[in-house]
């Protein structure tokens, strides 16, 4: 392990990090930061045109790459490509996805296959994948799931579903890791509301979103893309080498308030 912790420059420093879906919201807060405390990052997404701005806006530390993280070809291409120009992949953040508002009575079963498709199939694929490059060297798996895998959302069934299927697959990922001894470490994230574009289109017209952050005030639920960046940070670095099979709440202490 090299010993970072005072080095506030360098938390993953020399590190090889691909962030799916990392053109916007979270996974470009998160290839931010990465970047910014020395990795090498790799983002992949469908959104090319925003994927190679953000890719040119952090410079030589990021390289953008064409990716549905739902499809099982486009993920060999991701892995050659990293076999190539890295030789390995020391950070996975599995962290595209889709939000689908539909309850149990009228959502159909093409949505429930869509939402299953874009958040867990490309999350199994992900580890399948990310292990078989990272058991060389070890490494950190970050798989987003949501508080809805936690709480009981009527309103977003397949997504609910699709975000405990996220949190079941990433214990038995890291499970296993743990089990063979490959020093690959698997922990999930469980956000509530956070300001990006997947959330701010359910605002009602004429509410401000920015007006209803952490930022403005501390105790509301809705929380900035870079709150979850810092989690993704620690987990990524080797400050949480401890820490496997982890579902981290980013919710604001919300989950614990329902009582
Ligand atoms: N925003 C929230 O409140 C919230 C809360 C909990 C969990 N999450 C999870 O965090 C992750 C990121 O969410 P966000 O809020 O940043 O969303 P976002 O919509 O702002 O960004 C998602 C990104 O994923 C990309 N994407 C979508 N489908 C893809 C695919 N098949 N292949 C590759 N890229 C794809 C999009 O182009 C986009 O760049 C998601 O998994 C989401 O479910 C979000």
């Amino acid at each position: 392990m090299t010993n970072n912790h005072n080095n506030t420059n360098g938390r993953v420093h020399g590190k090889v990090a691909l962030v799916t879906g990392g053109a916007k919201g979270i996974g470009r807060a998160s290839a931010r930061l990465l970047a910014a405390q020395g990795a090498h990052v790799l983002i992949s997404d469908l959104d090319v045109a925003a994927g190679e701005a953000l890719a040119a806006e952090i410079g030589p530390a990021a390289t953008f790459i064409r990716h549905d993280a739902s499809s099982e070809s486009d993920w060999r291409d991701v892995m050659v490509h990293l076999r190539e120009h890295h030789g390995r992949l020391d950070i996975l953040l599995n962290n595209a996805g889709i939000l689908l508002h539909a309850n149990i009575e009228d959502a159909t079963l093409q949505d429930w296959h869509k939402v299953m498709r874009v958040n867990a199939d490309s999350v199994f694929i992900g580890c399948r994948e990310g292990i078989a490059l990272m058991k060389q060297t070890g490494g950190s798996i970050i798989n987003l799931s949501s508080i809805a895998a936690l709480a009981g959302r009527d309103d977003y069934v397949a997504y609910s579903a699709s975000k405990g299927a996220v949190a079941a697959l990433s214990r038995s990922v890291a499970a296993l890791c743990r089990r063979r001894k490959y020093r690959i470490r698997c922990n999930t994230l469980h956000p509530d509301g956070v300001l990006t574009d997947m959330t701010r289109g359910s605002f009602p017209q004429g509410l401000d979103p920015t007006r209803m952050t952490i930022d403005s005030d501390p105790m509301n639920r809705m929380c900035l893309p870079e709150d979850v960046a810092a989690s993704v940070l620690f987990l990524a670095s080797d400050e949480s080498r401890a820490i496997n099979g982890v579902e981290l709440r980013i919710d604001s202490g919300q989950m614990i308030m329902s009582i």
